[in-house]
């Protein structure tokens, strides 16, 4: 960047949020992607978009909502949600899930050494990875095994960085030295500090994307779904109504996992409760 450049950066200041732009940049995103957004999220919404409009030196947020109800390709909506979403995650998050995968659901599938698992909203692959590793850890004889992971979400920033698979030394806190030993590559040289996943770990997974609120675009049973933490933004018809679906694509018997700060109370479902975020297709 040069002088000039830099100069027209800094004196850009983000405009106002108004609230009629908000309201239309909500409703928006509400009505595309079911992510519910609050009066209280305008500041946020302002911050996170700013930069966009920093970026591109858009002058204003009215201006900013005509690009993307105007662009047919679908990007400018991508590339806002990818600025709007949450969408933290970790390695082994809420470990019990990973537990009674390890201890229950995988004993079950052994005498058909078959297992299909979606991660419905995986972020950045920590989950998906996770669940990699889990089985690896537990499967002996996981050749003969036909195994299938699915992971998807929404955003493609995210799913890129899935898909790399590169991550920084702190954001594996959460394993062992034997697990990063065993299951990614050291980075040196320029990627000191990072690691990456094996090869044979990635191509147990298919990565997608995804828009949870369309139908889904494939046509697979599944053991276990895992759809964690994100449903938080989701309001009740748009709950009741995926929840419908991921029944429909879970065999009898199969396993739904919700983040533990989520419930399904008050909520139309036809699950049986099993422990907190776990409910069961019966
Ligand atoms: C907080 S992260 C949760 C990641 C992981 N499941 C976990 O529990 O650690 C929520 C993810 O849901 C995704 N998401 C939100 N709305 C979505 C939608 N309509 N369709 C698909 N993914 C969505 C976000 O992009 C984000 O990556």
């Amino acid at each position: 960047m040069n002088k000039s450049q830099k100069s027209t950066q800094f004196l850009f200041t983000i405009p106002p949020l108004k609230n009629g732009e908000f309201e239309a940049i909500r409703s928006l995103i509400y009505k595309k992607s079911g992510i519910f957004l609050g009066k209280e999220k305008k500041i946020l919404v302002r911050s996170r978009l700013g930069k966009i409009l920093r970026r591109r030196k858009i002058p204003s947020f009215k201006e900013y909502y005509k690009l993307i109800v105007g662009d047919t390709t679908g990007q400018e909506f991508t590339q806002l949600l990818n600025a709007i979403s949450t969408n933290f995650t970790q390695f082994f998050r809420e470990r019990e899930h990973f537990e009674f995968l390890k201890e229950v659901i995988i004993p079950n599938c052994s005498q058909n050494r078959q297992i299909k698992i979606w991660s419905a909203g995986c972020s950045s692959g920590e989950e998906p990875y996770s669940i990699a590793i889990t089985l690896l850890e537990k499967v002996k004889d996981i050749k003969e095994w036909n195994i299938k992971i699915l992971a998807t979400d929404i955003s493609t920033r995210v799913l890129e960085k899935a898909i790399r698979g590169f991550y920084q030394e702190e954001q594996l806190a959460t394993l062992s030295k034997v697990t990063l030993r065993k299951y990614f590559l050291r980075g040196n040289g320029d990627w000191a500090g990072y690691y990456q996943v094996r090869p044979e770990i990635k191509k147990m997974i298919e990565f997608k994307h995804v828009n949870l609120l369309k139908p889904f675009p494939f046509k697979i049973m599944f053991n276990i779904i895992f759809c964690r933490n994100v449903m938080i933004y989701f309001d009740r018809p748009t709950k009741e109504d995926l929840i419908t679906r991921f029944s429909q694509v879970l065999v009898p018997g199969g396993y739904f996992f919700i983040g533990h700060s989520e419930s399904l109370m008050g909520i139309r479902h036809n699950f049986k409760y099993i422990r907190p975020a776990i409910y069961q297709k019966v």
